[in-house]
């Protein structure tokens, strides 16, 4: 059986000061929730004071993105080993809003899949496909190319520190979530993807979360489906009692 992970992506929507606020506010309730992988992945300035205040407790610390370089002339960017200093022990790659606003590319997405793996994080590879790509029928082959592109070639060891999160575009940040059932059909697919690149043991031991517009109100009958191992939460992660709620769900 899959433990299901929930994290709660607070994009660029919190200062530091705020940050602290919302992380102080989960520890109570997150504490007496078993059975649940639950991380928070708060902007880059946040994290050390975050980790701080969560140190001790079971809520892990993420970071958004990452460089994929370890160190040198790269204004703007963060390495693995800055992240690693400052308490983080995984990031997504890929997230919809790089790839989409910030203009990254597969390619680019896997480099730092690859650097985070190299230096012993974990990775959450964020795929999904547009609204027009899911009206003209090619999600499966948008995330075909998405999953691919991430993972080909990732050994079995490092695989299992990958997450897989399924985040329709459409989804994000929209109030519409994918049903229940068009979310279980995407992350099967994605199952059988990571099973025929690495194998059924392995494919069955990697979690694959399902994003957009997950909220209490939702997450229940998400959660319940066979291939959906958890969430990657961004608006309803800002509001403490909706986070909390998300994670009861799972
Ligand atoms: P949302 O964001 O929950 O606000 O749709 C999800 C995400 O971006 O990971």
């Amino acid at each position: 059986m899959r433990k299901s992970f929930v994290a709660g992506n607070w994009k660029m929507a919190t200062t530091t000061a705020q940050a602290k606020a919302l992380a102080g506010s989960l520890l109570d309730g997150i504490t007496s929730v078993e059975g649940v992988d639950v991380a928070v992945i708060p902007p880059f300035l946040a994290i050390p004071a975050v980790v701080d205040l969560l140190r001790g407790s079971t809520i892990a610390v993420g970071a958004q993105d990452v460089y994929f370089e370890k160190s040198g002339a790269f204004t703007g960017e963060i390495s693995c080993e800055m992240l690693i200093e400052a308490g983080c022990g995984f990031a997504l790659v890929g997230h919809s809003e790089r790839r989409h606003i910030l203009g990254e590319t597969d390619p680019l997405v896997r480099k730092k899949l690859d650097a985070l793996l190299a230096a012993g994080m974990d990775a959450i590879l964020c795929v999904g496909e547009t609204i027009e790509e899911r009206e003209a029928g090619s999600t499966e082959a948008r995330l075909e190319t998405q999953v691919r592109s991430g993972l080909e070639g990732v050994t079995l060891e490092q695989a299992r520190r990958v997450t897989v999160a399924y985040e329709p575009v459409w989804a994000i940040g929209t109030g519409k979530t994918a049903t229940a059932s068009q979310a279980q059909e995407a992350h099967r697919f994605i199952r059988g993807l990571l099973a025929g690149l690495f194998d059924e043991e392995t494919a069955g031991k990697m979690r694959i979360q399902y994003g957009g517009s997950v909220k209490p109100e939702n997450a229940g009958e998400l959660m319940t489906q066979p291939d959906i191992d958890g969430a990657l939460v961004g608006g309803a992660s800002l509001k403490p009692a909706s986070f909390l709620g998300i994670v009861q769900a799972a």
